[in-house]
């Protein structure tokens, strides 16, 4: 093995008996292309689905589901120990069962039990079995010990029928995986686990007519990259999403609004049992005062009416005043032209929060592109300069700064 081949992080990717398996290989390509050194352990069910030579030719590692095949190398030990990332996808009822209560009759299960690294699974099943209590149980013991498990996407099942069990799409598990693994080191401490976080991201838009509307130019990656970096740190989080062309990361319970004024209503509503409120959206101040149902026509000869706004309730000042439980946290974001401290010093004070995103924006800042840079005011009178890098940083910057700031409270 050469140097190059020995720094490739190690990803062991499990694959139990269930139909998404067919999807798990769109996930292997996306690792292997971005240079993981993937092993992948099939359950000997998996192999119904998809079978052995398209694992191995696709991660270019053997496939092996029993631990009695190369027993001198002593798999069923050494995969697990040697991997930085174990990422079970699909994970069957079956497979969480036996994980949850530590049995070890494959590869795939010692290999579970002897993984010190962070341990991902993405559950794919019926609804009735997701919800059924013994899951339901299973699941939650294997987050109490510290596993990533990925909500199942709502949606079309195997059948005719459609419901909560889907695999998520495998670009979005393997973004939920990429950013597990960028924590390295840090990834086991899941700081953020047994937490509900509300995240609000991108633009709202006011209509004017059915076919008009006032609107902004927030992309939502900022936002986004606030709800993945969360998942990744073991909360459930609910995503309030806005305009923007973004799609659903994994494991999010993600709400698509319109306006500021349904922004409002979601935002509110998953607040009432959230430990922290991330308002990253962009909210219209203002929104047409009157809607006009048909299309407005333009006369010739007449300058067109004026258009007449109104305030949006702001809403990141509502829930900072009136915390929906005791010790939750608010955080704000402010997009600055001029005078940026000064105004987010003022706006930190007037908007109640705990602590304030302070940044830069302009025709080339902020809006659009994939980096940021910002100033992190806190109520404590704390400043945390976040230098210019990927929108993700700044996102687990956030949530450093979140984090113990919950310890105080208990979970
Ligand atoms: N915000 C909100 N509701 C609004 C407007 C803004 O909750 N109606 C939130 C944004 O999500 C952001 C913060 O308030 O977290 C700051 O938004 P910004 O537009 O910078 O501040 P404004 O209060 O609108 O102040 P101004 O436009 O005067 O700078």
């Amino acid at each position: 093995m050469d140097e190059r081949e020995q720094e490739r992080p190690r990803v062991v990717l499990g694959v139990s008996g269930g139909i998404a398996a067919y999807k798990a290989c769109e996930l292997l390509r996306r690792l292997t292309e971005s240079g993981h050194d993937v092993r992948v352990v099939p359950t000997a069910s998996a192999l119904h689905f998809v079978g052995e030579a398209t694992w191995s030719a696709l991660s270019g590692n053997p496939a092996t589901t029993e631990v009695w095949e190369s027993v001198h190398e002593v798999p069923h030990v050494r995969i697990g120990q040697a991997a930085d990332l174990v990422v079970v996808a699909p994970a069957t009822a079956d497979l969480l069962a036996k994980a949850a209560h530590g049995l070890a009759d494959d590869l795939l299960t010692n290999t579970l039990l002897t993984a010190r690294c962070p341990v991902v699974f993405a559950p794919a099943m019926h609804t009735e079995m997701w919800e059924n209590p013994a899951t339901q149980e299973n699941v939650a013991t294997l987050r109490r010990r510290g596993a990533l498990v990925i909500d199942p996407a709502v949606g079309r099942l195997t059948g005719v029928d459609t419901g909560k069990g889907r695999f998520p799409d495998p670009a979005a598990i393997f973004e939920f995986c990429r950013r597990v693994l960028a924590r390295g080191p840090r990834a086991a401490e899941q700081d953020l686990a047994g937490r509900h976080v509300v995240v609000s991201a991108g633009g709202t838009r006011e209509p004017l007519d059915p076919v008009r509307y006032l609107g902004n130019r927030s992309s939502g990656k900022q936002g986004y990259a606030l709800a993945g970096t969360a998942a990744a740190r073991g909360a459930r989080v609910t995503l309030v999403a806005g305009n923007t062309e973004l799609p659903d990361p994994a494991g999010v319970d993600v709400i698509h609004i319109g306006t500021a004024r349904q922004l409002h209503e979601a935002v509110l509503k998953a607040a009432a049992d959230a430990d922290a409120v991330v308002m990253a959206a962009a909210v219209a101040d203002f929104r047409p005062a009157v809607y006009t149902t048909g299309k407005i026509k333009k006369v010739d000869g007449q300058d067109p009416e004026p258009v007449t706004l109104v305030r949006n309730p702001d809403i990141l000042a509502e829930i900072s005043a009136e915390r929906a439980r005791p010790g939750q946290l608010v955080v704000g974001f402010a997009a600055e032209t001029d005078d940026v401290l000064a105004n987010g010093r003022a706006k930190l004070a007037r908007k109640g929060c705990d602590l304030l995103v302070v940044n830069e924006v302009g025709e080339t800042k902020a809006f659009g592109s994939d980096g940021n840079e910002a100033v992190i005011l806190a109520a404590d009178g704390t400043e945390t300069p976040v230098p210019y890098g990927p929108k993700e940083a700044l996102a687990d910057t956030v949530w450093d700064l979140v984090a113990p700031r919950l310890a105080e409270t208990r979970p």
